[in-house]
């Protein structure tokens, strides 16, 4: 439905205005606002959303000329219609000082009134439509500058697994085994540093099983004494312990049913370890406090940043819990091993976060996309996604983020150019050989750099033989200088 448009007429209203003010909003298409003195119309303006003002230049309580010309800067696109007795001399300067949509002359006429108020409301609406249009045109504009260069990569799909975002082969994979893995009833154990979306996958793992109907309880075991975890996990009997003032359900008994994942699993002590071990084998939950032996029906998903056979190796984690654990074995790779994700978690963390705040940010310059994916990440995916919340924080509604929103920390990164082919060759000074060459080497460095330094797929992808791309390896003095050697 249109919303009514609202008219202020301002006038001393005891005369024939009156009139008009009655026949406009008999016409009941618009709503009709009157006033006559200064203190009343500013109030209306403030407070109301004023469509067009139709302002009697004769009125004796406000200074017409005064209000008509600050409404100008004030409420630009408020349509200004003035009201006169006498076409004066003036009356040339005061419309254009106040710039005025018309003038009209008295006595008024309803229907005229009518009439200007509608032809001015239109031109209006063709106003504001034009300011959408030439803005929309300009951040399309803006949107080819930064993101439809010629050398930009070429967007990628992103694909997603319940809230996991990825692009990259190496997450396929993962989540295409984690999805045949979820339908079956066997425990999970998922590996990977801190921050790769281990707690994501297990939650879209439990989405996708016969048990997602069921509840999904969550359990971090890091740092926590022995006998609250297991009253967390197994529940207790009132007074099991000191401070135990209920009995307690646990989280085992609670997930009947459904799936209980247990992060940070490296961290229980070899006591625990007993008890997890028990409860995977037979099933078995023994609240604290009591000898009652309960049986519930949980899938476990357990998760550790810190490799566990080494700990297995060392003594410090039992070998026969660890083999329980990994009925299926899944490792999340770090973020830096994947960069073809980081331009789709990019634009997800910009819409995710951007949309939080109310922020509408328009994009992200390409050289940002390019630092971040020449970066190491050691807190992987939540580390871009807090670079990319401080971001968008800072970012004004409609800007693209670029460099200078980044944080000191990243701001002094320095990106690898991408086979930005032949961003930064210019011609002067150099032969068409030498300009070829430098060609050469910067697309031999992005395909080594987009295969992680792996040359056999590197020199597929450029279509050389080994040893070709050995030998320009060699000829360009290319080296890694950096940590992702397979
Ligand atoms: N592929 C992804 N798509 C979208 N968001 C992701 C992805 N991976 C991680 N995240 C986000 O990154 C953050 C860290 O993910 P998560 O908590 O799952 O990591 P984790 O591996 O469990 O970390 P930790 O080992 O520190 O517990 C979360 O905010 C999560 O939403
Ligand atoms: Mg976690």
């Amino acid at each position: 439905m249109v919303p009514q448009s609202t008219i202020l007429i301002v006038a001393d209203l005891e005369d024939q205005h009156r009139d008009t003010a009655d026949a406009l909003a008999a016409a009941s298409e618009y709503r009709v606002l009157t006033a006559s003195r200064e203190s009343e119309v500013n109030d209306i303006v403030r407070d109301a959303h004023v469509d067009l003002v139709v302002a009697d230049l004769d009125a004796q309580g406000c200074d017409i000329v005064e209000f008509l010309t600050r409404l100008r800067f004030t409420h630009p696109y408020l349509v200004r219609v003035l009201l006169v007795g006498d076409t004066g001399a003036e009356l040339g300067e005061i419309l254009s000082r106040t710039a005025a949509y018309q003038y009209l002359t008295k006595p008024l006429q309803p229907e005229q009134v009518g009439l200007v108020v509608k032809r001015a409301l239109e031109t209006r609406e063709l106003a504001r439509r034009h300011r959408l249009l030439a803005r929309e045109l300009k951040i399309g504009e803006d949107a080819a500058v930064f993101q439809d260069r010629p050398d930009a990569p070429a967007k990628v799909q992103a694909s997603s697994f319940e809230r996991l975002v990825y692009a990259s082969e190496a997450m396929a994979e993962l989540c295409n085994l984690a999805r045949e893995a979820a339908r079956t009833q066997l425990p999970i154990l998922i590996k990977g540093e801190t921050g790769t979306g281990k707690e994501l996958l297990a939650r879209a793992m439990h989405f996708h099983s016969t048990r997602s109907s069921s509840p999904l309880m969550m359990q971090n075991c890091g740092g926590i004494p022995d006998e609250l975890l297991h009253s967390e996990l197994f529940g207790h009997r009132r007074g099991a312990f000191t401070g135990a003032v209920s009995d307690r359900l646990g989280l085992f008994r609670a997930a009947d049913g459904g799936t209980v994942f247990l992060d940070e699993i490296s961290e229980i002590s070899p006591s625990f370890q007993v008890s997890l071990l028990r409860f995977l084998q037979e099933g078995e939950v023994k609240p604290l406090g009591t000898d009652q032996v309960l049986v519930c029906d949980v899938r476990v998903i357990a998760a550790s940043n810190k490799p566990l056979r080494p700990m297995v190796d060392a003594g410090k984690f039992r070998e026969d819990l660890y083999f329980r654990l990994k009925g299926f074995e899944l490792e999340v790779p770090p973020l830096r091993s994947r960069p073809d994700d980081i331009p789709v978690l990019t634009e997800f963390f910009v819409s995710k976060h951007g949309g939080m705040l109310g922020n509408r940010v328009l994009g992200v310059a390409n050289d940002v996309v390019d630092l971040f994916r020449d970066y190491t990440f050691p807190g992987n995916v939540r580390e871009l996604e807090n670079e990319i919340r401080r971001m968008v924080a800072l970012a004004k509604d409609g800007e693209y983020l670029t460099r200078r929103h980044l944080s000191p920390e990243f701001a002094k990164l320095k990106a690898t150019p991408r086979p930005a082919a032949a961003r930064g060759l210019t011609a002067e000074g150099k032969s068409l050989k030498e300009m070829v060459e430098s060609l050469e080497q910067q697309l031999v460095r992005h395909a080594l750099e987009k295969q992680r330094w792996n040359q056999s797929r590197a020199a597929r992808d450029l279509g050389l033989s080994r040893v070709g791309l050995a030998n320009k390896i060699r000829r360009y003095g290319l080296d890694e200088g950096g940590p992702l050697r397979d």
